[in-house]
């Protein structure tokens, strides 16, 4: 068993940070919010953060957008939509949280704009534009959502690439223009006050400008494939960037984080983010990707802390976020794993087996060395919504899809917080997807005080892991092929079943999943245990 923490360790090394999908997560604005959420929402539920016990608050982007892709399409990266407030707005958020322990990151995205960012019209060098091949586009290339990547430029012969939706012109991080403009946000949000920023699909910056074709045949329209590790992504001089970003934040005081959005082929090409001089942290898709599997769970386990070590940077760990099916429907599924952003509803869920899974998840999860990633609601084990109805979904992957893929937008469904029918203490209005009636049982309310819920469990595991895990010594344990077990210093074991028959358990447990009837763990059922 080794400790490779340094002797000073920054906050962020095992923090678990919450996200907040800020159109889902409550709202404040009564009359002028049109059912989504809003910063003075956050500001408002900030107790329930501080009482859940995380570190810190990821929040998805709220600046002035279009809403093509859910606010990743930046119209001003200095400004706040107004339908989500004012920076008035963002800097008491900071301070108040501050005030409660929470730290606060922001969204920087860089890779593309808004077709509406004034930049596009006013300075359209900025972005990548080609002329085109014969009639068509210069290239094969297939956007993230489905459809070419490229689009023409209004009133010109030229194309401009859009790696994500038409709306979505990717910016040509070739151009010290760029360079310097994005310097110059990232001072903005740190000079406001921000603990950090999440940075939105790094590699994709990494492009190669020459442009060859992909070789994908007509007709693949949606292939998430071409997303991970494309080889059009990911090319080495993305860490020159990465690294001038770094350059700025080491100019602020107070252990500043920047966390990558690296969606590539693998830890090892993950890792490259984080090695010394770029990035603090970058998520890890391994794990979210990972099946409910023994031993696909105790490779990306290992796959995960080998690549990291030669960096020196911590894992991260996470089961959900606003791109993916949530993880309890997932579980219940046959299948267990996803493809990077998982849009294909797939086979029928059983839900209480995926709930079941998914606290064991999450008790395997909150004892890894690291930090973790929580994403908002997995916390009340709210399930995907699977049966929006088709007219009201949003995400763009619907209709750039054919329409086959119903996209993301199941995850976003707003919070349930109150109360027995929806909105659920949402907000004053209807929200922008609709609740299910069933979330009653689910609210954060009807879980308060209960100890067999989930709110109840994710609130003693974050209690137990700050008073327990300060190191990130971490070393396997004997066990059966279909268990994981595993120790972290001389203050906890974590088990966790993945068999079909209970499993004995030795030590005294600390907390669990489920219960544990006679010592015995349950199948689908984690424990933390004193180490005997
Ligand atoms: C990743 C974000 O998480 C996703 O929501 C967004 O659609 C793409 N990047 C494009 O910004």
């Amino acid at each position: 068993m080794s400790d490779p923490s340094p002797r000073e360790s920054p906050w962020w090394r095992r923090a678990v940070v919450y996200e907040v999908y800020v159109r889902s997560f409550a709202s404040a604005g009564a009359g002028r919010s049109h059912g989504l959420g809003d910063l003075a929402g956050i500001r408002g539920r900030l107790p329930h953060l501080a009482d859940l016990g995380v570190d810190a608050v990821w929040i998805t982007p709220f600046y002035p957008s279009p809403m093509a892709d859910g606010g990743y399409d930046v119209a001003d990266h200095r400004g706040v939509d107004p339908r989500f407030g004012t920076l008035d707005d963002v800097r008491a958020l900071v301070a108040e949280a501050h005030d409660r322990g929470l730290r606060v990151l922001t969204d920087l995205v860089p890779n593309h704009t808004s077709i509406e960012h004034p930049w596009f019209a006013e300075d359209p060098s900025l972005y990548v534009l080609r002329p085109g091949r014969g009639d068509g586009p210069p290239n094969d290339w297939i956007s993230a959502f489905g459809g070419p990547a490229w689009s023409r430029m209004p009133g010109s012969d030229l194309w401009y690439l859009h790696t994500f939706a038409p709306e979505q012109p990717d910016l040509d991080w070739s151009n010290e223009e760029v360079r310097r403009r994005f310097d110059d946000v990232l001072r903005f949000w740190l000079d406001l006050g921000v603990d950090g920023l999440r940075i939105d699909a790094v590699p994709a910056i990494g492009k190669d400008l020459t442009l060859p074709d992909a070789g994908h045949g007509p007709g693949a329209l949606f292939a998430s494939s071409s997303w991970v590790g494309s080889p059009q992504w990911d090319g080495d001089w993305v860490h020159d960037v990465v690294a001038r970003w770094r350059s700025v934040v080491d100019e602020y005081p107070g252990d500043r984080v920047l966390v990558s959005e690296s969606v590539v082929a693998g830890p090892e090409r993950a890792a490259r983010y984080v090695a010394p001089g770029r990035m603090h942290t970058t998520f890890n898709f391994d794990h979210l990707h990972a099946p409910w599997e023994p031993a696909a769970l105790r490779a990306v386990v290992d796959a995960t802390l080998a690549a990291l070590a030669p960096t020196g940077a911590p894992a991260t760990w996470v089961l959900s976020n606003h791109d993916e099916t949530r993880h309890v429907t997932r579980f219940g599924r046959r299948s267990t794993g996803v493809g990077v952003m998982g849009f294909d509803a797939g086979d029928p869920s059983d839900l209480a087996l995926g709930l079941r899974r998914a606290r064991a998840a999450a008790l395997l999860m909150l004892a890894l060395p690291g930090s973790a990633y929580l994403y908002q609601g997995e916390e009340l084990g709210l399930p995907e919504v699977t049966d929006l109805p088709e007219e009201l979904l949003q995400d763009p992957t619907w209709e750039r899809s054919g329409p086959t893929s119903r996209g993301r937008d199941g995850c976003r469904v707003p919070l349930p917080w109150s109360g027995s029918a929806p909105p659920f203490g949402f907000g004053a209005e209807d929200p922008w997807l609709p609740q299910p009636a069933s979330w009653a049982d689910l609210t954060a309310q009807a879980q308060d005080g209960d100890p067999t819920s989930t709110l109840t469990l994710y609130r003693a595991a974050l209690r137990l892991r700050r008073e327990l895990l300060a190191g990130e010594e971490f070393g396997w344990d004997d066990a059966p092929a279909e268990v994981l077990s595993f120790t972290r210093g001389p203050g906890l074991r974590c088990v966790v079943n993945l068999g079909t028959e209970p499993l004995p358990l030795v030590g005294e447990v600390l907390l669990a999943s489920g219960p544990v009837p006679g010592d015995e763990l349950p199948p689908d059922t984690a424990a933390w245990l004193t180490v005997p």
